[in-house]
């Protein structure tokens, strides 16, 4: 997730900026730069790669190596605006690293967030001769600074908000004017304030060393910080307005994790978020849009095969039960690793379509060449911008998901089920059918909110979960593979046997591991058929004194067949093509709360890797 910084005062703020881009390391970030005033003009310094580091390519200098010289700051200015770039429009280099300057060169701005009708604007200000250097979305906003600025830096920045869409947080300096604006709406930003200076950032983490004193802005409230510390904030309209100063409450190591204990806990709570940023920068023109992602798709697909490894590989059955019965096109879901060795059979109108959070994972790569030497069509689904996988696919849809730490995956299996459901609007040409998805699809940030109304449940069933030796995680046709993804976890992060399985296949083995010592996670959601066909196999668990935990959107069935024993977690309905979304959460805090408990090491457990490089 992209981080900002930004500085007025009296200090050199090149090297409180830089500090603070340090201190932003821990959200991710592909590239850096910074910008500042020198002698009347705006000039920008930015890198690819680690702040510090060198480890792009031999002999690229980072971006301290490009601001230092014998170990001290060779440039100097006290209004400076900085930035990490996680990249989601255009690949991580030096071009789309921000800060982005106007076209004239007045003004430059560092944002954070995605603005949606990016590609409408740029059209607009194309055509009224702007030229854009970069191919990102937030470069839209320094052009329109330009393009409203009529002496007046305050009411260019006002009106730019009238014309933005989407979720964003942005500093912008401009060339004339002595002062630091800062805007937000729906992405962080808070404001430092120190002695005679003001840094405005999108954590507490770049000033909490100079100041605790902090505000936090609303959304649709912006701040004009001058030298001296002084500052008003206003609303987009331009109305003061008085805002509460707070003491910052935690500590550095803290708030890398954002308050939380753990990433991956952070991570699942992200999951609001994450999902609107797979879709939402797309939904509006999604004919369009997709067009351009998968450019040249054949007419008559013969066969949809998602390619991947665990939790992504899980995402792509997912999407296989969604394209054959949906699109009405033959699919498949394949283990990479398993793919890549027995000389499959393919087809030029497959189309294969690697899953993949990193980008990276050896083995899925490796069966996107074995498809792209065969004459398919190849694409990607990946959260990693510029990764091997993406490369190699060189077309697809990127998750938008922001960089996940934590080893186990979570918000990455949430948003590849959405961009699977975009990538099938493709395939349906049905208004009806793309106009629910688009609506279903808006709804989902609100009730996966309320899916963290259970949190409380299970992590006090805690304790009595955690004393089950194994699990059998159950569910049929397309929470199949959210019982897989559901022990996935719970194997990995609490190091406990389980085992995910069809409901229906569990009388022809697995029904006679039914004991005191063996939990069985149901997952029952969905169309009536499947939902009562579930319901049945959990009912031949009950008669054997087996020990449930239902995850559920219909409670009032369920509860007939269950006793004190057992666990339901009911969770907000929706359509069966997302219900996955919202099933698997519950599943998620599960396998957190109960790897907690026994002191695992939960964002790195034993003997797993982030990414897995080798075969
Ligand atoms: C499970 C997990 C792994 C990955 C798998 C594929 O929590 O993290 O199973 O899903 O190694 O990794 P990517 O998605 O990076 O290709």
């Amino acid at each position: 997730m992209c981080g900002i910084v930004g500085y007025i005062g009296n200090d050199n703020g090149i090297e409180v900026v830089f500090n603070g881009l340090v201190r932003l390391e821990y959200r991710g970030y592909d590239s850096v730069g910074i910008g500042f005033k020198e002698n009347g003009k705006i000039k920008t310094i930015k890198s690819v790669g680690r702040i510090q580091k060198s480890d792009v390519a031999p002999g690229m200098p980072n971006l301290e190596e490009k601001l230092k010289e014998d170990g001290k700051f060779k440039f100097s200015s006290h209004i400076v605006i900085g930035h990490t770039r996680w990249a989601t429009h255009g690949a991580p280099n030096e071009r789309n690293a921000h800060p982005h300057v106007s076209m004239s060169g007045r003004f430059a701005i560092v944002h954070n967030g995605i603005i949606e009708n990016y590609y409408t604007l740029k059209k607009e200000l194309e055509s009224k001769g702007y030229k854009f250097a970069s191919e990102t979305d937030s470069e839209v906003i320094a052009h329109l600074i330009d393009y409203f600025y009529d002496s007046d830096f305050l009411e260019a920045v006002k009106k730019t908000l009238t014309k933005l869409n989407g979720a964003y947080s942005f500093l912008v300096i401009s060339q004339k004017d002595d002062v630091l604006i800062g805007t937000k709406k729906g992405s962080p930003l808070c404001v430092g304030i120190g002695d005679n200076e003001i840094i405005i950032s999108s954590d507490e983490m770049p000033f909490v060393d100079r100041t605790k004193k902090v505000i936090y802005l609303s959304d649709n409230e912006l701040v004009v910080a001058q030298f001296n510390g002084k500052y008003d904030v206003k609303s987009f309209e331009g109305i003061n307005i008085e805002k509460e100063i707070k003491e910052v409450p935690y500590d550095i190591e803290a708030i890398t994790k954002g308050g939380y204990k753990h990433f991956m806990l952070k991570e699942i709570h992200e999951q609001s978020m994450t999902v609107k940023n797979t879709f939402i920068s797309r939904v509006d023109h999604i004919d369009t849009m997709l067009r351009d992602n998968f450019p040249n798709l054949p007419r008559n697909i013969n066969r949809v095969i998602y390619l991947g490894c665990g939790t992504s590989l899980y995402a792509g059955m997912v999407g296989m039960y969604i394209t054959e019965r949906y699109a009405h096109v033959p699919s498949r879901a394949e283990y990479a690793s398993e793919f890549i060795y027995r000389d499959p059979v393919i087809f030029r109108n497959d189309v294969c379509i690697a899953v993949s959070q990193s980008g990276e994972t050896a083995d899925t790569k490796e069966a996107l060449r074995i498809v792209k030497g065969k004459g398919a069509y190849i694409s990607g689904i990946v959260n990693t911008v510029g990764s091997q996988i993406a490369r190699l696919a060189g077309r697809g849809m990127y998750l938008h998901a922001g960089p996940e730490i934590g080893v186990a995956s979570t918000k990455a299996f949430t948003s590849q089920i959405i961009a699977i459901n975009l990538f099938n609007m493709l395939l349906i040409d049905n208004n009806s059918y793309k106009q629910e998805m688009i609506n279903e699809m808006k709804k989902l940030p609100m009730k996966i909110g309320e899916v963290f109304d259970t949190e409380d449940y299970i992590k006090d069933i805690t304790p009595e979960i955690a004393k089950y030796k194994s699990f059998l995680y159950l569910g049929r046709d397309i929470n199949y593979p959210v019982a897989l993804e559901g022990a996935l976890k719970m194997k990995e992060i609490a190091y406990i046997h389980a085992e995910g399985y069809s409901s229906g296949e569990m009388k022809h083995g697995p029904i006679a591991l039914v004991d005191e010592n063996m939990l069985s996670v149901f997952i029952i959601t969905g169309e009536k058929k499947i939902y009562q066909k579930t319901l049945n196999n959990l009912i031949e668990i009950k008669a054997r004194k087996g020990n449930v935990l239902v995850i559920t959107d219909n409670v009032g069935e369920v509860k007939k067949y269950l006793d004190n024993d057992d666990y339901v977690v009911r969770v907000p309905c929706t359509i069966p093509q997302l219900s996955p979304i919202i099933n698997i959460i519950p599943l998620q805090l599960l396998a957190y709360y109960v790897a907690d408990y026994l002191g695992r090491e939960i964002d790195k457990p034993r003997n797993l890797a982030k990414s897995v490089t080798v075969e």
